[in-house]
């Protein structure tokens, strides 16, 4: 069938500008690969069906499970052009139209996928989207003092999906391999064969992750459009009074020889304070409404079961634990004699995320100073689960 599109995404590279351990395309962004993002920028377009990948070639296993069955996953090449070879050589015969997109460049906006193939339809053979270039360019020569200012009214950036009938393509990379490999994108081996690229509009989004600062600015980009990744702050407070007659539940752990505190579970107001803060920051309503004194299931729970349960109910709602900071306020218990079995204890319940547990007295003032109450106030960050 004529006009069928297939969009091939080289993503094989190693991201040696961007530093670290991990091919580039799977580093995240907001929780989620940068491959992911751009294969569903690509499917998100209205005319894209079929994406192929080129892997890194040590991680074609992995890359398969992330993008499901829908994706054709293949090895990639040690060069960019190599990578594109081998993924067009996955492509099935029936496939005349052919994006290439660096997995590179994430955020690309489905609308200017959409204007690329549009172009490639209404009968421009090889197509890119460029943006004017803001930055004055100059040229330098070997000694490093300038050469040349180029003019900048004639300088457009290239971005990708670069979009080509596929004979086209297909010749453009029959072309000698070495010379090829240097070429860093796929118009520049067209442009060899002496055929005419057009060019439609591209987008500031579209930008090319390459070094660190560019995964903030792709962090930056997503949070704008979809605040819901942005981290969720929430806040909680408790206060019990003292009771003699009782053991002292405080922040998970048992304080021999101190009295105790009121309540009908044990009373431990850490813990307590610490699931208000992380319902809160889920949205997810308060202690009392889920624990309370409707839901018999939970009468008598201890405080560090009430917040394992908390955070499996957050997890079921699709949120992670970013850390929490609780504050014991009261005479009794000295927070700082224990602080570190405390925390462990505190954040084994959370799945090991972050705890900060601090104390402090209210100077022989108030409920608490008097000693008839000890209080605890917590604020809890958690994140959207990719
Ligand atoms: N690419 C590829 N195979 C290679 C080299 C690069 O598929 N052998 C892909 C990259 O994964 C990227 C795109 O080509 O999606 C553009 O390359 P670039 O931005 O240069 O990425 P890297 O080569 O990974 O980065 P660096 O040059 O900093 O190492
Ligand atoms: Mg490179």
């Amino acid at each position: 069938m004529p006009g069928r599109v297939v969009a091939l995404v080289p993503a094989a590279g190693r991201g040696d500008r961007l530093g670290g351990d991990t091919p580039k395309s799977l580093r995240l962004i907001a929780g989620t690969p940068m491959l992911v993002h751009a294969v569903r920028s690509l499917t998100s377009a209205r005319s894209v069906p079929l994406v192929v990948v080129a892997a890194p070639p040590s991680h074609v296993q992995a890359v398969r499970a992330l993008l499901g069955v829908d994706v054709v996953v293949v090895a990639g090449g040690d060069s960019r052009s190599e990578s594109v070879r081998r993924a067009m050589a996955a492509v099935p015969e029936d496939y005349d139209v052919v994006l290439v997109h660096d997995a590179a460049r994430p955020l690309v906006p489905a609308a200017v996928v959409d204007a690329v193939v549009d172009a490639v339809l209404a009968g421009h053979e090889a197509v890119v989207p460029v943006l004017a270039v803001s930055d004055t360019v100059k040229r330098l020569g070997s000694d490093g003092r300038v050469a040349a200012t180029l003019e900048r009214s004639d300088l457009y950036a290239t971005q990708t999906p670069q979009g080509f009938r596929r004979g086209v393509l297909e010749q453009a990379h029959a072309q000698d391999p070495r010379a090829a490999a240097e070429a860093t994108d796929d118009a520049t081996l067209v442009e060899r064969l002496g055929l005419p690229v057009w060019t439609v509009a591209g987008a500031d989004e579209a930008f090319k992750v390459t070094r660190p600062a560019d995964l903030l600015r792709a962090e930056a980009v997503l949070a704008r459009q979809s605040p819901a990744i942005l981290p969720r702050v929430g806040v909680g407070t408790d206060v019990h009074a003292v009771d003699p007659a009782r053991p002292c539940w405080v922040a998970g752990l048992l304080w021999e020889g101190l009295p105790g505190l009121a309540g009908h579970s044990d009373g431990d107001v850490v813990a307590h304070a610490m699931c208000d803060a992380l319902l809160s920051a889920a949205g997810l309503g308060d202690l009392g409404s889920l624990f309370g004194v409707g839901r018999p299931r939970w009468a008598g729970a201890s405080g560090a079961e009430l917040l394992a349960e908390t955070a499996r109910l957050l997890g079921a709602a699709g949120y992670r634990v970013g850390n929490v900071a609780v504050q014991v306020i009261g005479n009794a218990p000295r927070i700082g004699t224990r602080r570190a079995a405390a925390e462990a204890v505190l954040s084994a319940r959370l799945g090991g995320a972050p705890v900060s547990l601090s104390g402090t007295t209210t100077d022989g003032l108030g409920l608490t100073g008097r000693g008839e109450g000890v209080a605890a106030m917590a604020t809890a960050i958690v994140v959207r689960r990719p």
